[in-house]
Order: C-alpha cells, then structure tokens, then sequence
C-alpha cells in the first residue's frame, strides 16, 4: 500500500493535503530562521537514538497506527516499524525517508503521533498533534521545557492532558551519521506523553 492511501486510511477527515508539495513559505521562513546563527542544525534536525525509543516503548502502549509526522530519516519510525506498528512517516524536508509535509499544515488526523520536533516549533507541535491525534502524542523534548509561560495554559489543559513526563537519569548522547553533534550530551532530555483518556495530575518517571 503506497504512503498516500495508508494516509488515507489514517482518516476519514483525510483533506486536501497533496504529498510532495513544496513546503509552505512560512513554514519554511520559520524553520530557516534557526540556520542563520550558524550554530544549530538546519531545519532543526537532530536525529533520536533509537535506545531512547525502545525506552519509551518499555512504558507506554500504543494502541492503533504512528504518525511520526517530523520524521527526518526515520529513526524514531523504524524502531516503531520493527515492533509491528503501523508507521506514517513524514517530514517538511525530503531526507530521503517518507514522504514530504508540513505538519503544521496538514489535516490528517492519526491514532498516534510520536515525534522529537524542531525545538523552536515545539509548542506549535504539541498544539496541533492535539487537533491531528486520537489516542496519545509522545514527544521527544527537553526537560527545560516544562518552564515558560508560554507553554502554561498547554500543560493545564485537561481535554488532551499531559500524562507522564519520562526523564532520561543519564544525559542522551545524539549522533548524527556516527558523528558525535556539538554540545551533545549537554542538554537533558525526556520523553513527555500525552493521553487524550488521562484524568488525573501529570506523573513524572525515570529511565535508568
Ligand atoms: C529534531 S529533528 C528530529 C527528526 C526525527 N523526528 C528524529 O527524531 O530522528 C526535527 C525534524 O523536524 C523537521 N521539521 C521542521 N519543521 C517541520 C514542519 N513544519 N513539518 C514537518 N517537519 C518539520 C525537520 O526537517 C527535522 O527533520
């Protein structure tokens, strides 16, 4: 089955998105804004350890399909892929793995959706995973990221409410084609799980 009808079979409220569209101008003014310091990856692509996503898969289950819908080249989906789960896997840049879409843009809708996203746009994600997901939306982010009051009126939001937030007790080291990245293992990470049935206060746990 071709990536576009499993997209399809995602939902019935499957839009008008068209696959391989040139991405929208102000998602890419957004994204290309983080290459100009020099400093941090374009688009924001830092690949995530596939150990850090059999963690996650140690504690959470997922029930129906995965949109990894920040994909870059698909190292959080082929974990998933390896474990039987029906995979969508897209990303605003072609790296080469799934198909091209921007996120933010979209209006598939998805039983899952399970991403590390560009940190600058994370917020952004989590907002719209909440409109595009059904079940759960785990993202893969800092632990600074519970601070800010930007992010407040998100983490008190009980229709799609943060659930457990999964912090990493030994710093994650990031690779990217082998190579060590710059300032890795600086920056803790954690995986942070929401669940649309949760009810109750958000749960902290870690992973030794
Ligand atoms: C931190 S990387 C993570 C890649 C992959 N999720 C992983 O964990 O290995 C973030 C990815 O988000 C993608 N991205 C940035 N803006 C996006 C958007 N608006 N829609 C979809 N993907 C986007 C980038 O191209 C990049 O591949």
């Amino acid at each position: 089955m071709s990536t576009e009808d499993k997209l399809k079979n995602v939902s019935p409220t499957f839009g008008n998105t068209v696959l391989g569209v040139v991405p929208s101008t102000k998602a890419l003014s957004i994204v290309g804004s983080s290459r100009s310091n020099g400093e941090r990856e374009a688009d924001d692509f830092y690949p995530t350890p596939p150990y850090a996503v059999e963690e996650l898969l140690k504690r959470e289950v997922f029930s129906g399909n995965i949109w990894e819908c920040a994909c870059g080249e698909g190292d959080i989906s082929e974990v998933f892929k390896n474990k039987g789960f029906e995979v969508i896997s897209t990303d605003l840049i072609n790296r080469g793995y799934g198909e091209q879409l921007d996120f933010l843009q979209s209006d598939l809708v998805a039983d899952n959706i399970v991403t590390n996203p560009p940190y600058k746009l994370a917020l952004d994600f989590v907002l719209k995973a909440k409109k595009q997901g059904k079940n759960k939306i785990a993202m893969f982010l800092k632990t600074v990221w519970l601070e800010s009051d930007s992010r407040y009126d998100m983490f008190q939001d009980t229709e799609f409410p943060l659930k457990t937030v999964y912090q990493f007790s030994k710093r994650v080291t990031l690779y990217k084609g082998g190579v060590k990245m710059k300032n890795s293992g600086m920056i803790a990470y954690a995986w942070y799980v929401w669940d649309k049935d949760y009810v109750g206060k958000p749960t902290i746990e870690w992973i030794r």
